[in-house]
């Protein structure tokens, strides 16, 4: 992503970012700003990774769906309700508020919605005949278009009685998104966020998924930058106000390994058949820190 390459406006001219302001009286501080960061040899946000406030309001309205619907399903979900159930909950939820999902036909998913059980780290395809069992943890992953704009988060459900290792897992798992979310600050970079999470599942004895992670989330579903948690401060893309992406570790209870389901393409397991836990929120970066836009 080469920031530095990109076209600047003349200082008299108005502003790339469509406020109508002179560029000199609005972003042309924050490109020296980035630009100089860039110089250092980091990684930079393109403009396009830059949200305009009409975008974030749309982004916004998108979200108030995805929380709603991630709402419905903690109401309802209970042992011996069927993954088929919940999908089906979460397409008539989205359609009545007036959005789509956004898992539906994606790259071929054949669901709404990503129901994820036990040692299935994410991807899990809701089916009639999974039926949720007394003791099992879930994640229900949610994502929503509203006029074009996306939204994604994911929250973990406890069915019935659970363990007290997997209550542990997914407590720790929910600690993790809030010390990233804590950690979203603007001219910082996202391996200093990423670190922090990392190091917050290990020292809980956990691990942390390299392969998949958090992604720029808005204008599509999936956008720069890739959001690691298994990554070192100060590398990474640096995060500057504007920037919406998700926060989505997946913790492991054993191994980091996984594997994925060859018969449907899609559902990720843990290589060692032990518990996984994820919970998602999508994050806005804001001048003095950061606004959840879904949880
Ligand atoms: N919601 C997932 C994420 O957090 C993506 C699911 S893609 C699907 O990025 F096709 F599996 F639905
Ligand atoms: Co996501």
């Amino acid at each position: 992503m080469i920031r530095f390459a990109e076209k600047r406006p003349d200082r008299n001219a108005p502003c790339w970012c469509g406020s109508g302001k002179k560029y000199k009286n609005c972003h042309e501080e924050f490109d020296d700003r980035i630009r100089k960061i860039e110089l250092q040899g980091h990684s930079v946000p393109d403009r396009s990774l830059i949200k305009t406030p009409e975008q974030i309001q749309g982004i916004r309205e998108s979200a108030k769906i995805n929380i709603a619907v991630l709402d419905e399903i903690g109401e309802k979900i209970r042992a011996g309700m069927t993954t088929q159930e919940i999908d089906d909950i979460v397409y008539r939820t989205t359609v009545r508020m007036g959005g789509i999902p956004a898992d539906l036909h994606y790259e071929g998913f054949p669901k709404s919605v990503c129901t994820s059980v036990n040692d299935q780290v994410c991807h899990g395809i809701p089916a009639p005949d999974v039926i949720l069992q007394d003791g099992d943890i879930i994640n229900v992953d949610c994502s929503t278009i509203l006029n074009g704009f996306f939204s994604d988060s994911s929250r973990m459900f406890c069915i019935g009685e659970v363990s007290e290792e997997k209550r542990r897992l997914v407590q720790v798992t929910k600690e993790c998104v809030e010390i990233g979310v804590a950690n979203v600050i603007p001219w910082t970079f996202l391996g200093d966020m990423g670190s922090k999470v990392h190091q917050h599942a290990l020292e809980n004895g956990y691990t942390v998924v390299k392969e998949i992670g958090g992604h720029g989330c808005g204008l599509e579903f999936h956008e720069d930058p890739y959001v690691s948690y298994v990554s070192k401060p100060g590398t990474e893309m640096l995060m500057v106000p504007g920037m919406v992406f998700t926060i989505e570790p997946m913790v492991n209870m054993g191994t980091d390994e996984i594997y994925q389901d060859s018969g449907n393409g899609w559902s990720i397991y843990t290589a060692d058949g032990k518990p996984s836990a994820q919970w998602e929120v999508q994050v806005l970066v804001t001048e003095n820190g950061r606004e959840v836009l879904t949880y």
